[in-house]
């Protein structure tokens, strides 16, 4: 018997599932772990349906599903491998080792970056991959992609644009059609096509200060200049706003993240949203909504959008991601705006971008149908609010002497304000030479972090363990 027909695998024995997904995870967790190594070969179907007493067939369709998913590939007559690039796996397993002792050592070298810590990404080691693949899977074979002779529609797949609009109606009291929405490629491009379509060369936007600089570059891009409105624990000061836009008529719009206030986390309270449409309406500002992680909230319902409070005639544009829900690599976001800002987005993304992306629309609009989103989003919502709670609780143990937070009601991330005595730039700078990537806080000043000693940090793509491991290497970078 050789080598190859000797190794088995231990099934997951996940009896909700078919069992060739079982087995399929199975072989996917087992090279996730390492056990099975990129090149490797695996043991022929027969061999293997005898070692596991299932059918031939089933062996054969967790191989071809791994194959489709680029897990594996099949070299006819040689036999069916680990697939060799798995770059992106193996830089992951090596961000799973285990912290050495030596490698948080004051004066020790400079290691590698072990562990990166986000400004609030979602993890995509829960999402429904199989779920996912099926999607691409039924898209790429339907009859809509193979025998499409032209372009699409530039404002998206319709299924997703009718799935969008039917959740937005249930669940953020948004009435809008499909028609009225235009999905994008990841939200950042929402927030170019809005800032070249309202600004123009000389105008100026208001925005939050501490704020979101990657949509500070669209602004700039527009030829716009940007003027700070400071945030407290309220949200963005409306009054300020207001005064500022009196003296200044220059301002043509306002940017803000009334859900969770990037990067501060906290929530527009109530009686300023509606000072705010009120100002926009007053002062013939538009209004760029960024409502970027709509779908966390743990301790109670998700807040409704200003959207959704604006008459309709209000100059508002609003923007959402699906790369919260998701993963960032998978490009997905959309606006409502009003149908005059609305024609020139799209008219504007047709010339830079053509179309969308319609397997992944089309993959996405069926999960959301199916449910399948849904019933992760409902998932996500609980890891992350126990990772959140996790995060919480080892932060006032650890660092309880120089960094206070307000708890954030939902999002990905919390927001660390860290004592004076502690420089926040030398803190990274160090824990880096440690093996941690974190951005400092200073960067979401528009003064350059005048006053902003703080750190943002996204806990959500961590797992407890991983989360225990940066702090534990923020704790020996502390410079003080
Ligand atoms: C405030 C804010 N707006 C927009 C985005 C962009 O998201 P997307 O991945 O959809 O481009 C992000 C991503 O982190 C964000 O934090």
């Amino acid at each position: 018997m050789s080598l190859r027909q000797e190794l088995t695998i231990e099934l997951i024995g996940d009896t909700t599932r078919p069992i060739y997904l079982d087995l399929a995870e199975s072989i996917i967790r087992d090279i996730e772990r390492g056990r099975l190594k990129p090149g490797q070969v695996l043991p022929g179907t027969r061999a293997l349906s005898r070692t596991l007493g299932l059918h031939r067939n089933t062996v054969d369709a967790a191989y071809h599903e791994l194959t489709m998913q680029g897990w594996l590939v099949a070299r006819s007559s040689q036999g069916t491998f680990v697939a060799e690039d798995l770059s992106a796996l193996e830089n992951r397993s090596s961000q799973k080792q285990p912290v050495a002792a030596r490698d948080i050592l004051p004066g020790n070298k400079v290691t590698p970056v072990l562990l990166h810590v986000s400004d609030g990404t979602p993890d995509p080691r829960i999402l429904p991959r199989n779920e996912l693949a099926r999607a691409f899977r039924t898209v790429l074979t339907s009859p809509l992609f193979l025998f499409a002779r032209d372009y699409a529609d530039p404002r998206g797949a319709f299924e997703l644009r009718k799935a969008l609009a039917d959740e937005f109606l249930n669940a953020r009291g948004l009435s809008v059609a499909a028609d009225d929405l235009l999905v994008t490629h990841g939200s950042q491009m929402a927030l170019f096509l809005a800032a070249s379509v309202i600004l123009k060369a000389g105008d100026s936007i208001a925005v939050e200060d501490p704020g979101y600089p990657f949509a500070w570059s669209c602004f700039r891009s527009a030829g716009a200049h940007i003027v700070g409105v400071p945030v407290d624990e309220g949200g963005i000061d409306v009054d300020y706003l207001e005064q500022l836009v009196r003296c200044d008529t220059s301002i043509k719009a306002v940017y803000v993240t009334p859900h969770h206030q990037y990067p501060t986390t906290v929530t527009l309270g109530a009686g300023r949203r509606l000072k705010l449409l009120d100002i926009a309406r007053r002062y013939d500002l538009t209004i760029i909504e960024d409502d970027y992680d709509h779908e966390y909230r743990f301790d109670s319902h998700p807040i409704l959008p200003l959207a959704a409070r604006a008459r309709p005639d209000q100059s508002l544009i609003h923007i959402g991601s699906l790369s919260k829900l998701t993963a960032p690599a998978l490009r997905l976001g959309y606006v409502i705006a009003t149908p005059k800002i609305l024609d020139r987005m799209i008219h504007l993304r047709e010339i830079i971008d053509r179309q969308g992306d319609v397997p992944l629309e089309q993959a996405l609009a069926s999960m959301m149908t199916s449910g399948a989103l849904g019933r992760h989003a409902r998932k996500a919502r609980r890891i992350y609010a126990a990772r959140r709670d996790f995060f919480i609780e080892e932060i006032r143990k650890r660092f309880g002497e120089f960094v206070t937070f307000t708890v954030p009601a939902g999002g990905l991330a919390v927001w660390l304000r860290v004592d004076d005595r502690v420089n926040v730039d030398n803190w990274v700078k160090t824990a880096e030479e440690k093996g941690l990537r974190i951005g400092s806080g200073t960067c979401f000043s528009l003064e350059g972090g005048t006053g902003l000693n703080g750190l943002r940090f996204g806990y959500a793509h961590l797992t407890q363990d991983e989360i225990g491991k940066a702090l534990m290497i923020l704790s020996a970078s502390l410079p003080i």
